[in-house]
């Protein structure tokens, strides 16, 4: 038998390693995390920059109003509106903080499109990979932060669920999946914390995560 069928890892490797993506199934608190890492890079002296997807440029806002508020958007429309959004907000906002410097600390990322597009909607990782690299121009995150969150636990967290997040819960199954395979498949760039631990001990694993880019 073959050993998997994973292709090869081909994806760029970072320019910088000061771009750190928070992942996650809708609801696992990422963007508390997010917040609570820049506080302390910011109490470090460190400059830093926060960026969510999609969004973040008025394009990217734009198209974050199709995604996630409108009615449906066939899946491959989706992948590359994502990657749209994407591909603005690292040409104006990541790559150039990224030059002066600055951290800059993303609420998703790329790898949410491996995750949702890719393996959620069944695309295809590598496919969903090959229309994103070239918006990224080898602009891609160092350290990949996943908190991993049972499906269930994520859409009871949920005050609100938007029009993917509120898929059900064998898509995020899928999508969760998906994390832990892209985490198997890049493990010198992803880190894995349990998102059902006290916050505290997530906010301490995340930031000696970081810690461990910077030495
Ligand atoms: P977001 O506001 O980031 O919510 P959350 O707090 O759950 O992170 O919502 C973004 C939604 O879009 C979320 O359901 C995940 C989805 N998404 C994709 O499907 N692909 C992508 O590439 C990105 C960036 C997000």
């Amino acid at each position: 038998m073959a050993e998997g069928n994973s292709p090869p890892d081909r994806s760029p490797r970072p320019t910088t390693n000061r771009y750190v993506a928070l992942e996650g199934i809708d609801g696992a608190g990422k963007t508390r995390l997010v917040k609570e890492l820049a506080r302390l890079l910011a109490e470090d002296g460190q400059e830093v920059e926060i960026v969510r997807e999609p969004g973040g440029t008025a394009v990217g806002e734009g198209l974050r109003k199709v995604l996630l508020d409108g009615s449906s958007v066939s899946p491959w429309a989706e992948a590359y509106l994502f990657a749209a959004a994407r591909a603005q907000l690292v040409d104006e906002v990541v790559r150039p903080a990224l030059r002066k410097g600055a951290w800059v600390l993303s609420d998703r990322s790329v790898y949410s499109s491996l995750a949702y597009q890719g393996a959620g909607r069944g695309l295809g990782i590598e496919e969903v990979k090959r229309i994103n690299q070239p918006g990224l121009e080898g602009t891609w995150p160092a350290l990949v932060i996943l908190l991993d969150l049972d499906p269930r636990t994520g859409l009871i967290r949920q005050a609100q669920p938007d029009r993917i997040g509120s898929m059900g819960t064998s898509f995020l199954a899928a999508v969760a999946e998906g994390y832990r395979h892209l985490a198997r498949q890049e493990p010198h760039r992803f880190v894995e914390i349990d998102a059902g631990h006290p916050l505290e001990e997530v906010i301490s694993s995340a930031w000696q995560s970081i810690r461990a880019v910077q030495k």
